[in-house]
């Protein structure tokens, strides 16, 4: 029996890379599509150095929808997964219509090529972000979605899960699982995979990484005065290969139509928390200074996974603790060492 083909656009990068790996490991045929605007080629050997197996990949910007199309003429895939996209917050901000050329420009080109070719399945990497700002921090899927959503890049989700539902009103036999993603941290146990140090950070992990290795002078702790018990943000954090085995619970259990779930612990986690797992793991003292809040920063949000343990048979299973670890490992095999 010829395996379930699926291909994964963003499978390059961070999260699309673990994913690629759970799935091959799991017996599926995994075809990559990045344009590597915020990943490198390196991956796919390392992708390889843990599964035995290198994906074949396409060099293509989703907003090429020539060259998508070639893809997709190519190839019968089952489903599609669908991670790439531009994620930075601040810059989205900056440069609104490259966020929306990018990320919803991109998705109608995949959509419409899935259309032509018959390709009735995708799994969508939404966010946390398109809830907005919410009475209870304990975000549920039946929370109305789309009112006062901090940035371009938030509002690009949203779009994108509206233009889901949309597609999926308009032609009965296609099916979209969306999962919103908590706050993704941590690296492939190997050391092989991780978020890329190289590139400019925009998250808290990735900037503790710096700070860890002496590249930035010390973590800026934005507020220390908000309504949580230790003053700082809280925040649901996710080790990356928990989010991965997500996307093949996902994939197992698709139902027609439009399905939505959470991604996320169900544990809110403070900044001051993770700066001192981070130095219990790493057995260093973190320089840090706490300065002013950041603009559209919320005090508190945490996941309620109870839907996806439900219906998906999906939790949890790694710690902070385990992400802290692994993201050491990674900055070790990278070459990187810790500053003095
Ligand atoms: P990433 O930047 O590491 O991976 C995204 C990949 O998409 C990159 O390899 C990039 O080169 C590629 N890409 C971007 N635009 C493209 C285009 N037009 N054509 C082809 N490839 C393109 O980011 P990630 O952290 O792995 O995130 C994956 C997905 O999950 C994104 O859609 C992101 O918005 C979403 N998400 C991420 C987080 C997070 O905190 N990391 C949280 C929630 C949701
Ligand atoms: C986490 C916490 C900061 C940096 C964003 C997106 C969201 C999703 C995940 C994609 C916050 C604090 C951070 C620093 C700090 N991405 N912090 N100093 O803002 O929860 O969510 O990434 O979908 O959509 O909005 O993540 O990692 O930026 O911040 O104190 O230098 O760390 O205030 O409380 P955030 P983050």
């Amino acid at each position: 029996m010829s395996k379930t083909k699926i291909l994964v656009t963003g499978g390059t990068g961070y999260i699309g890379s673990h994913a690629a790996v759970e799935l091959i490991q799991a017996g599926y045929e995994v075809e990559i599509l990045d344009n590597l605007y915020n990943s490198k080629i390196e991956v796919l050997g390392r992708i390889e150095e843990i599964t035995g197996v290198k994906p074949r990949f396409y060099d293509v910007d989703l907003r090429d929808a020539e060259a998508l199309a070639k893809v997709f003429a190519e190839n019968k895939f089952d489903a599609v997964i669908h991670f790439a996209g531009l994620k930075a917050v601040g810059e989205s901000v900056e440069q609104p219509l490259r966020y929306y050329e990018n990320n919803v420009g991109g998705t109608v080109n995949l959509l419409e090529c899935m259309e032509e070719y018959g390709v009735k399945r995708i799994v969508f990497s939404s966010s946390a972000t398109v809830y907005g700002v919410q009475e209870s921090p304990k975000y549920v899927e039946s929370m109305k979605t789309g009112g006062e959503i901090s940035s371009p890049y938030g509002k690009t989700k949203y779009m994108i899960e509206e233009i889901l539902k949309d597609t999926a009103t308009a032609d009965p036999e296609f099916s979209a699982t969306i999962l919103r993603y908590f706050n993704p941290v941590g690296a492939h146990p190997s050391g092989l995979l991780g978020e890329d140090p190289n590139d400019k950070p925009n998250n808290l992990m990735p900037i503790i990484m710096k700070v860890a290795t002496g590249e930035i002078a010390e973590l800026s702790v934005y507020g220390d005065d908000y309504p949580t018990p230790d003053g700082t943000c809280i925040r649901d954090y996710i080790h990356v290969v928990d989010l991965a085995k997500g996307h093949l619970a996902a994939l197992d259990k698709m139902d027609e139509g439009v399905q939505i779930y959470n991604l996320g612990s169900g544990h809110g986690t403070s900044v001051a928390e993770i700066v001192k797992a981070f130095n219990i793991a790493s057995g260093m003292e973190l320089p840090y200074r706490v300065v002013a809040r950041r603009a559209g920063d919320l005090a508190e949000f945490f996941a309620d996974p109870t839907l996806a343990a439900e219906k998906l048979g999906w939790k949890t299973e790694l710690s902070i603790g385990d992400a802290m670890r692994d993201t050491l490992n990674y900055l070790e095999k990278q070459g990187l060492s810790l500053r003095q």
